[in-house]
Parts: C-alpha cells; sequence; structure tokens
C-alpha cells in the first residue's frame, strides 16, 4: 500500500462511525462552549476544511444567536420527520461553516426518548462523512443526550475554569464518560485563564484528581485567556476571528485548532 493510500484509507476511516465528531462539553454552563465551538470551527474553515457546526445544545440552542444566523429548519424538524437532516443545513458565509441549528423556546427537545437520540446520532453519523469535521456544541449538564452525543464522538473536548464547582462537574463529566461503551478521545481546554500559569496549574488540579480517583491521565488540549473581545464578538454577533484576529484569544483558539487537527 503506497503512503498516499494509507492515508486516504486513515481519513476514511476517521470519518466514519463519527471519529471526525469533536463535541465540546463541560458539565457546568456558561463556562464557553458555544463560543468556542463556533471559533473553533471557523478556525477549521479558515485552515481550508470542509466543517459542519451542530448546536446540540437540546434545551436552551444558541448557537444561530450567536452567529447572528436565520435558519429556517432547526434539529426539532428532523426529530420530527418533517425535513431530512442534511436539508436542515445552512450554509454561514461569516464562518465558512454549514451549520445545523438547534431549537429553543419550547421543551420539545429536552425529553428525547433514547430512541430518539439514537435516531439523532444515527443521523449525524450518515452526515458526518460527508465533512471533514464536525463540531457539536453540547448543552449544559450530564444528561442522557449529552452523554450519547459525547460518547458517540471521536473527540470530546471538555472545558473547565478554576471555579471549584466547574472543576468538579469536569471530573464527573470525565467519569461518566470513560464508563461509556466506547471511550472517546478527551481533551481538557481551561477556559478565562488571568495567565497561562494560572491554566497549567487549573488543568494539574483536574489532572491529579483524576488520576487518584479515575486512574485517567489526562491530556490538555489547550489554555484559553480571559478576553474581553470575547464578551464584543458575540454582543455584536460578528466572529471573534474575523473582529478580533490580533487578540491573545484568538491566538489561543489558533493554536488549540492547530493541535487538534494534528490530533490524530
Ligand atoms: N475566554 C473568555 N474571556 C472572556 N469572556 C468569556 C470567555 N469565554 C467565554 N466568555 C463569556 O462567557 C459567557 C458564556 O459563554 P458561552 O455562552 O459560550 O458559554 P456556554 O458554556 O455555552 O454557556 P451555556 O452553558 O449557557 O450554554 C459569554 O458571555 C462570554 O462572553
Ligand atoms: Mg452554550
Amino acid at each position: 500500500m503506497t503512503n498516499n493510500t494509507q492515508n486516504d484509507t486513515q481519513e476514511i476511516y476517521k470519518r466514519l462511525n463519527g471519529r471526525n465528531m469533536i463535541a465540546i462539553a463541560s458539565g457546568k454552563g456558561g463556562v464557553g462552549k458555544t463560543w468556542l465551538t463556533i471559533t473553533l470551527a471557523h478556525a477549521f474553515a479558515q485552515a481550508g476544511q470542509k466543517v459542519l457546526l451542530v448546536d446540540g445544545d437540546l434545551g436552551l440552542a444558541n448557537v444561530d444567536i450567536q452567529l447572528g444566523l436565520n435558519a429556517l429548519y432547526d434539529l426539532s424538524g428532523v426529530l420530527n420527520g418533517k425535513i431530512p437532516m442534511n436539508k436542515a443545513v445552512v450554509y454561514d458565509e461569516n464562518i465558512g461553516c454549514d451549520v445545523l441549528a438547534g431549537h429553543t423556546g419550547s421543551q420539545a427537545m429536552t425529553g428525547l426518548s433514547e430512541g430518539q437520540l439514537q435516531l439523532l446520532r444515527d443521523d449525524l453519523y450518515m452526515l458526518a462523512p460527508h465533512y471533514d469535521y464536525v463540531f457539536i456544541d453540547l448543552g449544559t449538564g450530564i444528561s442522557k443526550s449529552m452523554s450519547l452525543l459525547a460518547g458517540y464522538s471521536g473527540t470530546v473536548l471538555i472545558m473547565c475554569t478554576d471555579e471549584p464547582t466547574s472543576l468538579s462537574d469536569a471530573y464527573t463529566f470525565i467519569k461518566i464518560l470513560s464508563e461509556q461503551p466506547q471511550t472517546p478521545k478527551m481533551r481538557i481546554v481551561v477556559n478565562f485563564a488571568n495567565t497561562q500559569k494560572e491554566g497549567e496549574r487549573t488543568f494539574q488540579t483536574l489532572s491529579k484528581a483524576c488520576q487518584n480517583f479515575l486512574n485517567i491521565d489526562l491530556v490538555l488540549g489547550g489554555i484559553l485567556h480571559q478576553d474581553s473581545a470575547v464578551k464584543e464578538c458575540i454582543k455584536s454577533q460578528m466572529p471573534l476571528l474575523t473582529s478580533y484576529p490580533n487578540t491573545i484569544i484568538a491566538k489561543d483558539v489558533s493554536d488549540l485548532a492547530k493541535q487538534l487537527m494534528q490530533d490524530k
């Protein structure tokens, strides 16, 4: 087998069975999942990758709000059988990605049965091979839907901050994920760090707990600094990498994106 054929085979394998799906999770809310998912998807698209961005926050979807996107269809239409998943996708030219919007404003998506969740996952599996990467913004909490979508992704980014509640929720999420039949690659992302050192200390705290009590060696994905540019870009519904490309936080996300692209 030539090197090229070998690479093609690896690429096809990665795209099948959700291996090219990257889910962003946290346990605790408000730690920056939605904003990071959008910005990472944008960074991958800028690097020439074909990307699908999925709003997997089934209760309080807000990817479309942060993007200022008016999607005609969303995941509720897919689950109601009104529209196939591939037809519910819209292209967002601001970030250069396809987007599958979530649904908000009703409880319809919060109490999905296991069967409905499996259908959702199977639809995603069918769609994922059409893309280089699929990013999923997961909701807050540690529900069945979260662990199902996360557990079947190739990689899960687990976001945390230095707050004890955030660390404790991230730890619980990692524990649940490690008990799934098919454990994805886990990468820790520390957000709201004041300095690189502080971020590394936060990672060490979580890492030691997981080593001692779960026997898991965590891998650091990246450290993201606290930066007012994040709030500004969300307020103006403009992508960070377009409106604030020279900030420290834009560099943090670009570094994380580069690392994930090499993360075979
Ligand atoms: N690195 C950062 N620096 C400054 N502010 C940040 C940073 N990351 C996130 N934020 C702020 O945190 C808030 C929450 O961000 P976001 O909505 O992306 O979090 P989330 O985890 O998706 O929340 P939810 O659990 O509600 O879905 C936003 O107001 C954003 O401005
Ligand atoms: Mg969110």
